[in-house]
């Protein structure tokens, strides 16, 4: 084992076998050995900095039904919420004023905001903040909206390929195929968007090998981004019952990604930080180098309910931007404001 963890580190590679060998004999030691390279590595490409994105969860209606996902279309007794282009403007107003050069804006797949709208938000965000970043998380569209999007002035685009095990993906996303996922990243990636793909760590049902799939998918993909977070159930979804993923085995992947794609941009993610008050922390301690404070109303926040107890429900924009300025140097990590381009660029 010690021998794969210094091969995984020196040459950013291991075979499939070997990285399921890793997963089936992870132990403790082993484990303070893969956080300390995947630590490492981020630092060689990215030194001690933490980039910090502003998220603007802009809608909570989704024609999609995620079994796992709270804002399915099947939830019948979620309360359904749009903010106006107004309001997604001013979203971004206060987080520019707190030193955000990122926004992020994400929402469920929902065809209300069109092709038109969604343009000209980017674009009077983008002629008000011309040195901002913003990165679309607005799920699956054709090659013209993306290439669309990209024209007015999106630069980045978080599309998780949620699992690269066909059998898993079609076990939890009725009425989708992961061939049309997979084609929107590349469409995506050929348009000139930096991409963010990724995945959620135990799902019911996922094996070691489904994760290693998972990896090598990413290796061979190559995103500048890559969003994992644990699983968590949702009271109103038909997984309701079903365990989270652990802590732990999400840190484990964390740092895998890190060593098998060095130079990606890894969030330390809202959900890690839901299973542990320190989850964030121990996130950047395992190789992730980005955070996703949010930047949406505190009205809508709780409405925007992936899974349940989400933190930071009830904290203003000003108080997260705060707090997790702490939690950063609280680890040794330094906070940057910057718009955080991969270093690939
Ligand atoms: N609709 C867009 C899409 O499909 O990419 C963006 C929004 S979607 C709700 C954002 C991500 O939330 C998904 O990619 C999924 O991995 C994650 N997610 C959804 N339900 C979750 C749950 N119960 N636990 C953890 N993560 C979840
Ligand atoms: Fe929101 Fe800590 S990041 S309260």
């Amino acid at each position: 084992m010690d021998n794969l963890l210094k091969k995984l580190y020196e040459k950013n590679k291991v075979s499939e076998d070997e990285l399921l060998y890793i997963l089936d004999n992870m132990n403790e030691s082993y484990k303070e050995k893969l956080f300390t390279y995947a630590h490492e590595t981020s630092k060689r490409y990215y030194d001690n900095r933490i980039y910090m994105r502003g998220l603007i969860e802009f809608s909570n209606h989704c024609k999609q039904d995620c079994m796992y996902c709270g804002i399915r279309a099947s939830n019948k007794v979620a309360h359904r919420y749009r903010l106006t282009h107004d309001q997604i403007l001013q979203c971004c107003e206060i987080g520019y004023n707190l030193g955000y050069r990122t926004f992020v804006l994400q929402s469920g797949e929902d065809f209300y905001y069109d092709t038109e709208k969604l343009c000209t938000i980017i674009k009077d965000i983008k002629s008000k903040y011309a040195d901002a970043a913003i990165t679309m998380s607005i799920g699956e569209r054709d090659y013209d909206t993306y290439k669309a999007l990209y024209e007015a002035g999106a630069d980045r685009y978080l599309l998780r390929h949620e699992a690269a095990s066909e059998n898993l993906y079609n076990r939890f996303h009725p009425g989708m195929k992961l061939s049309n996922r997979i084609e929107c990243l590349n469409n995506l990636k050929e348009i000139g968007f930096q991409v963010g793909a990724g995945f959620m760590v135990g799902l019911p049902y996922q094996t070691n090998e489904d994760l290693v799939e998972d990896l090598l998918f990413l290796k061979k993909l190559n995103p500048h981004m890559i969003g994992i977070g644990p699983y968590l159930p949702h009271k109103d979804t038909p997984l309701k019952d079903e365990n989270s993923g652990t802590l732990e085995k999400t840190l484990i992947m964390l740092a895998l990604t890190r060593l098998l794609i060095p130079d990606c941009l890894l969030p330390s993610t809202t959900a890690v930080g839901t299973i542990d008050n320190k989850g964030r922390e121990k996130a950047l301690q395992a190789g992730a180098n980005v955070v996703m404070p949010n930047l949406s109303p505190t009205n809508v926040r709780e409405l925007y309910s992936l899974y349940d107890n989400k933190i930071c429900t009830g904290d203003e924009a000003a108080h997260c931007r705060v707090c997790i300025q702490k939690r950063i140097e609280s680890v040794g990590f330094e906070v940057d404001m910057g718009r955080g381009d991969s270093v690939r660029l």
